[in-house]
């Protein structure tokens, strides 16, 4: 594990320039090592095993801990009773949210204060709204209502504010309006999209005086970076590219024999599939760019493939975890068109958006990461096929 801290790296140390920004520069670089353990397989791995990051924590923390040295047993020791306010653009099942509940919960549990606030709320009740908030608050995490005096206080008393995707940037003017300014030196800015709509004035406008912009891939921060500088004549301030990774823990689970066992029996049974066939899943959102479309091409062509060349294989079935007909209809409409165009409907499998992943991971045989091609980020994904088990 990681060597413990040199004293320079404790907040308020020696050294740097100004204890605000040496106080600013710490936060930044400790969440670094927080955000490489918050890590998803796919983006819904989250939830069931939410307390990563401990002290047996496997290597890219420990490497990016290690990078800081400014470790004290938990890594993020140092976050006790800070205040850290957590802005997101929406609460739901997606990666973006649940990576920050994730962080959320990795910074209670070092006795951090933590207040999150939900910018885009959905009108009508919710049952999944409903239980995140539930289940925030249970690990003592404060949710307040994302406009009013009570936001704008704790974004002014907080020590560190968390950004969460690039859209979340339209919080800052239409609450903390004449604060923003106050504000901005202490924002950590996470962002996750990366396609080209999102380059908007509306959201990044601040982007350049926040004390610093997290992205999950150097691809992306390129991409981020040509862009803003080119379409909006603003520049990026400090990136720091933190990769999501696969959930150690979630794998554990889904390794673990006896549990391995029942999960898989049970899940194959309810997607009607052999125990002797092979599973291939893709764990993500279903969304344009996440790669669902490509995966079930790929599979589509080498069920083609298998039959002309008479290739004895058992029964292959492909699991898509992730679908929400009620956000991407038309992404996820066309890929149910092109199952049944293809009549490969017994073979393909639609499972809804959950937390619950680590049934999935024990009861494939295969899963499938997407990934983008370096050097052309319109190019499409293309995948990592590795066996589970
Ligand atoms: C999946 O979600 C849809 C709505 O998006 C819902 O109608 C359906 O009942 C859900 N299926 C399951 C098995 O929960």
């Amino acid at each position: 594990m990681v060597k413990p801290p040199s004293s320079s790296a404790a907040p308020g140390g020696a050294g740097g320039r100004g204890p605000a920004h040496h106080r600013t520069r710490l936060l930044l670089l400790l969440l670094l090592a927080v955000a490489a353990c918050a890590s998803t397989a796919g983006f819904l791995l989250r939830g069931a095993m939410l307390d990563a990051c401990d002290e047996a924590r496997g290597d890219s923390s420990a490497v990016a801990t290690a990078r800081t040295g400014a470790v004290a047993g938990s890594p993020l020791g140092f976050m006790r009773s800070k205040l850290v306010l957590l802005v997101s653009h929406e609460l739901s099942l997606s990666g973006g949210p649940l990576l920050l509940m994730e962080l959320a919960f990795l910074l209670r549990q070092v006795g951090s204060q933590v207040v999150w606030i939900t910018n885009q709320r959905s009108e009508e009740t919710n049952d999944v709204t409903y239980s995140l908030e539930h289940k925030m608050l249970s690990h003592g995490v404060q949710v307040l209502p994302a406009r009013g005096q009570e936001a704008i206080d704790n974004a002014l008393k907080a020590d560190l504010v968390v950004l969460n995707t690039a859209v979340a940037g339209k919080w800052l003017d239409a609450v903390l309006k004449d604060h923003v300014p106050q504000v901005l030196p202490k924002i950590l800015w996470w962002i996750h999209e990366m396609r080209g709509h999102y380059f908007k004035l509306e959201y990044v406008k601040h982007l350049p005086l926040v004390a610093g912009a997290m992205i999950d891939s150097h691809t992306t921060a390129e991409y981020w970076k040509t862009r803003t500088h080119d379409r909006l004549k603003i520049q990026m301030p400090q990136t720091y590219v933190v990769h999501l990774g696969n959930s150690k823990e979630l794998m554990e689970v889904a390794e673990d024999n006896v549990a391995r066992r029942v999960l898989r029996e049970h899940i194959r049974e309810s997607l009607g599939v052999w125990s002797e066939d092979l599973v291939f899943a893709i764990i993500n959102s279903v969304s344009r760019g996440k790669g669902q479309d490509l995966f079930l091409q790929a599979f589509y062509q080498s069920l083609q493939l298998i039959q002309q060349k008479k290739l004895k294989v058992p029964t292959m079935h492909a699991v898509v975890v992730g679908s929400d007909m009620n956000a991407q209809t038309k992404f996820e409409t066309q890929l149910r068109e092109f199952v049944v165009k293809n009549a490969i409907q017994d073979q393909v499998h639609f499972v809804n958006k959950t937390l619950a992943v680590a049934p999935y991971l024990a009861a494939i045989d295969v899963l499938v990461q997407n990934s983008q091609v370096s050097h052309n980020f319109d190019a499409a994904p293309f995948f990592l096929f590795f066996p589970v088990h």
